[in-house]
């Protein structure tokens, strides 16, 4: 894998090679974009299949296996991406960012982090309540190990409805609005005069002025 963090601003040409380190690694890019894309995806496949598609019907329950297979990927991807995470370290903030936005950006990242594991793993182990087989991309995926020992089996009700809320409700909105925060920071610090855009990108930040 590439690494393409920086060592010093003096390091940075504006137009390089691929390999010329700036920015996040390759692989915490392409994980960064597939998976924003693949959440999106899944953010409208739930609602499609709970809200637009008729109940019980064949489209239903085809919108429904997808949800589940991609969710499940997602979650693959996910600890794919924490494990590159933990063991590489994030190019460094622009020297002079405010410390409320350092705190604020970190904030925002971790709370994704969360986001990125507890989404999929409540969507799972909605899906392991009871006996029913769970199927990923047509093979057999185990249920989530614990659940119906701390749930009862057959689960009460409200706890299938608290967890089926929890999936389908409050993580989302969370989700929504770290979202609209992430994006919104991204913006402002493209247009603020210290960008960060471009390190989560394959393209090269912007050359320093240079000569009178
Ligand atoms: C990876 C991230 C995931 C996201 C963002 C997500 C999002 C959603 C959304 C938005 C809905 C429907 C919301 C609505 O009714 O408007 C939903 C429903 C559902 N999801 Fe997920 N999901 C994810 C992963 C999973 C996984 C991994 C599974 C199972 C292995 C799963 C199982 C389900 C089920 C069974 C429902 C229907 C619940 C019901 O009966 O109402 N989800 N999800
Ligand atoms: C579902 C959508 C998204 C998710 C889950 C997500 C998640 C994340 C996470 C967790 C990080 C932190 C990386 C780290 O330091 O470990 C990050 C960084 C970043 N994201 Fe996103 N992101 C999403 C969408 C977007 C979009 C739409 C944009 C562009 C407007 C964007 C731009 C960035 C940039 C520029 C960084 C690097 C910030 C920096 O240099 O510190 N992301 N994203």
């Amino acid at each position: 894998m590439t690494d393409r963090s920086y060592s010093s601003p003096s390091a940075r040409p504006s137009v390089a090679p691929p390999s010329a380190g700036v920015g996040y690694t390759t692989a915490a890019i392409w994980l960064h974009w597939t998976i924003a894309a693949l959440l999106l995806a899944q953010l409208a496949l739930g609602w499609i299949m709970n809200e637009v598609l008729p109940d019980h019907t064949p489209n239903q329950a085809l919108a429904e296996s997808i949800h589940i297979s991609l969710g499940l990927t997602i979650l693959i991807l996910v600890l794919a991406r924490i494990a590159i995470r933990l063991t590489h370290r994030p190019p460094p903030l622009p020297a002079d960012m405010p410390r409320w936005e350092r705190v604020l950006s970190g904030a925002v990242h971790f709370m994704f982090y969360v986001l990125m594991l507890v989404m999929p793993l409540s969507g799972w182990a909605l899906v392991s309540l009871g006996n029913h087989p769970i199927s990923f991309w047509g093979l057999t995926w185990p249920h989530l190990p614990g659940v119906n020992a701390i749930t009862g089996n057959p689960a009460p009700k409200a706890t299938r409805q608290a967890l089926k809320h929890f999936h389908v409700y409050i993580l989302v909105w969370i989700f929504v609005v770290n979202w609209a925060l992430h994006v919104a920071g991204a913006l402002k610090h493209q247009f603020d005069g210290r960008p960060v855009l471009w390190r989560m990108t394959w393209l090269r930040p912007p050359a320093p002025p240079t000569g009178p």
